[in-house]
């Protein structure tokens, strides 16, 4: 049962086909520490693995924070450009784990979704904030710039100059505005409660076309227009080789609600 493994800093809650990842550091808004971040990669790996997960939300521990970045007090220990750059690489290679998960992915954003935070947020599909949560990228504040992944993400997310913005001033975006500028695509005042109601409604559909539907989208931002409607069509190629794919056209001809099987 994976709500029974033992972490330190994170606690994963499984009901039937949705998870939920719960970052947890008390005293330390949740920051993302070495143990956390090898924590997360582990359970990542170990929900993937079950098959009857078929959503995973990720959120923070208590009301003030979802992460409130990498762990601050780590970075003294950074004495070269080589521990630099090995300590983006690592943040980086759990984004990217996540990013690329073969499931729906939901942020539960609870309160600050700072630096790492942030970039943690911008690897899942989608984001729900509370009304409470801001968002930012402040890390130039720190002398430093996001390393996880956000100076890519989040452009790629709303545009080079709203991102620019957010990480040239270092401000923190409240709930509303994050939601104008599709920076999270819901505000609800339980974040958590909206992200479950979002999960329902993605584990309606076919498993392995969602899986296919992140996979062109996730490929397709790496490329041109022409090689991305490739992607799209062996992706659409592949789809119609599944049962589900069956399944879905004869429900919806007979007037039935589909039972699909993840095949
Ligand atoms: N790392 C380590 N500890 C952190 C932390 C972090 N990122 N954020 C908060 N904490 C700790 C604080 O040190 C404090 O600990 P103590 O009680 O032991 O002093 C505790 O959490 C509570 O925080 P505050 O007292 O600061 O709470 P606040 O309400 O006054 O402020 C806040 C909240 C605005 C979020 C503030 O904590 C803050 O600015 N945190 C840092 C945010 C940040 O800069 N994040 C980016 C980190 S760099 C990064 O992430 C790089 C990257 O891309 C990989």
């Amino acid at each position: 049962q994976l709500d029974e493994l033992e972490f330190n800093t994170v606690q994963i809650d499984q009901h039937g086909p949705i998870a939920v990842l719960t970052i947890s550091r008390p005293g330390a808004l949740n920051a993302l520490n070495a143990e956390t971040l090898s924590e997360i990669a582990r359970a990542v790996d170990l929900i993937v693995e079950d098959a009857e997960v078929g959503v995973l939300i990720i959120t923070g521990a208590g009301e003030k924070a979802f992460v409130a970045g990498a762990d601050i007090s780590e970075f003294t220990q950074v004495q070269s450009v080589y521990d630099g750059r090995e300590l983006a690489l690592s943040g980086q290679d759990v984004m990217s784990r996540i990013a690329g998960l073969p499931i729906p992915t939901i942020a539960a954003v609870n309160g600050y979704a700072l630096g790492g935070g942030l970039e943690l947020a911008l690897a899942c599909d989608v984001r729900v904030a509370a009304g409470t949560a801001r968002l930012g990228l402040p890390e130039v504040g720190l002398g430093l710039l996001p390393g996880f992944g956000g100076t890519q993400r989040l452009a790629r997310l709303i545009g080079a100059g709203r991102a620019l913005d957010m990480m040239l001033t270092a401000r923190q975006v409240p709930a509303e505005e994050a939601l104008g500028m599709g920076l999270v695509n819901y505000v609800a005042d339980d974040a958590l409660t909206r992200a479950r109601e979002v999960a329902e409604l993605m584990l309606r559909n076919a498993p392995i076309a969602l899986s296919l539907v992140k996979e062109a989208v996730r490929r397709g931002l790496d490329t041109s227009l022409e090689a991305g409607l490739e992607i799209e069509a062996d992706m659409f190629g592949l789809a119609t080789a599944t049962a589900d794919f069956k399944e879905g056209v004869d429900a919806f001809l007979n007037k039935r609600r589909p039972a699909f099987q993840g095949e």
